[in-house]
């Protein structure tokens, strides 16, 4: 439809379909603030570039005459049929970039059928979101609080708001060392307060307001610092800790932002259902491995054991292929929508999944490969040079 549209009838999508040019257009359409947020990776950017970079390192090789013109795009994670591998990464902050904020973002991941997880760091609250995502597949990532209260008001808010998988990220116990955040100035818990996942938990507020003598509305800048205290307080949780989540969410249990091929075994050996192999978009530890290098030999390690996922760098329905081959049973989006839902609201956000699954589905079928599991090493080389 994209290429008829445009061929035949001169209509262009108002997003454009071209990853190097998403960026550009953002930055051109959003407040500074709002993109700076969005762009900003840790340090120098090394890890935002090696993200990419991974990818280059892997090629397709692509098979003909194959029966690939109907093709299956569904995956079973957890016991659970998703229509795609494909989904949404959580990302805070919506209301900062668009007025249509988490809930719309859910509505667009309700009406195209691909998982949609709300952060803890949103600007909706839990409930709204999922009000809005209907009957869409979602799931709950969790920042987990020092003040085990609030970790399970959160927890139950979101089991009984119809989440059925909880990720909690465990690369942002502190918020890494941003520069374009850090120099420009940065506003997301502050926008749209009254209604975050945070504030409008009724445990946290009870506490503000034991403490402050005040409503979370009355006095935003402590809310927002207790907060911020609470859920990237510069101090991490250890392996063992995760019991205690476990004993308080009966469904699957998703670690994200691993690594490490011995943290994916304490994964494992802790009882988790899934990890997610992460460096969080490159926004955490600069001069980390690109994410997609550390795949392959944590696949190794602890694929056949448990779910294993991948975000970070995906940018193009051959980097989805890829990741699948390498052994990644999903692949999370994170920064292209959110440029999208920058420029022009949930609309934006819609076009730029649409495009990405369409590229998926149609590189799949040019590829040679006619269902997820049909995705393996036989069809990709590694080349060193580059490029
Ligand atoms: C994120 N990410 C993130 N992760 C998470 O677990 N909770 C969150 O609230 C957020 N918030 C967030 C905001 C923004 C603006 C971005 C760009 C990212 C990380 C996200 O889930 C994912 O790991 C990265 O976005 C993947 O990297 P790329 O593909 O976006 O470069």
């Amino acid at each position: 439809n994209i290429y008829e549209n445009g061929m035949l009838r001169n209509q262009f999508p108002t997003v454009t379909t071209n990853p190097n040019k998403l960026e550009q257009q953002a930055r051109d359409s959003m407040e500074a603030k709002g993109f700076n947020f969005i762009f900003g990776g840790a340090g120098e950017h090394a890890t935002m570039d090696a993200n990419r970079l991974a990818f280059r390192q892997w090629k397709l090789i692509p098979r003909m005459l194959l029966p690939t013109s109907q093709r299956d795009l569904s995956v079973t994670l957890f016991g659970i049929e998703y229509s795609t591998p494909v989904l949404f990464a959580p990302v805070g902050a919506h209301c900062v970039f668009h007025a249509d904020g988490e809930c719309g973002v859910a509505e667009v991941a309700a009406d195209l059928d691909i998982t949609y997880i709300h952060s803890t760091a949103a600007t909706a609250s839990i409930e709204d979101a999922a009000r809005a995502n209907g009957n869409g597949p979602r799931w709950f990532q969790l920042y987990w609080p020092q003040n085990d209260e609030i970790t399970l008001s959160l927890l139950n808010r979101a089991s009984r708001s119809g989440y059925s998988t909880l990720v909690i990220t465990l690369d942002t116990w502190s918020l890494g060392w941003r520069p374009a955040n850090l120099d420009g100035g940065f506003v997301p818990f502050i926008k749209g307060v009254g209604d975050q996942a945070g504030f409008s938990d009724p445990v946290f507020r009870q506490q503000f307001k034991k403490n402050y003598g005040v409503e979370v509305e009355e006095d935003i800048i402590s809310a927002a610092a207790e907060w911020n205290k609470d859920i990237f307080s510069g101090q991490a949780h250890t392996w063992e800790q995760l019991e205690f989540i476990k004993s308080h969410w009966s469904g699957p249990i998703v670690v994200k932002g691993i690594q490490h091929v011995d943290d994916a075994r304490m994964a494992l050996k802790m009882g988790m259902d899934g990890i997610i192999v992460s460096n969080h978009g490159g926004r955490q530890v600069d001069g980390a491995l690109g994410s997609l290098e550390a795949l392959p030999e944590i696949v190794h390690a602890v694929g056949k054991d448990m779910t294993v996922l991948f975000d970070s760098g995906v940018r193009t329905g051959a980097d989805i292929i890829k990741a699948l081959c390498l052994g990644a049973k999903g692949v999370l989006i994170g920064r292209p929508w959110v440029y999208g839902l920058g420029i022009c609201g949930k609309a934006g956000a819609k076009e730029v999944m649409m495009g990405l699954l369409a590229d998926f589905d149609q590189t799949l079928g040019l590829t040679g490969i006619r269902s997820i599991s049909q995705c393996n090493r036989s069809i990709l080389r590694r080349i060193t040079y580059g490029g």
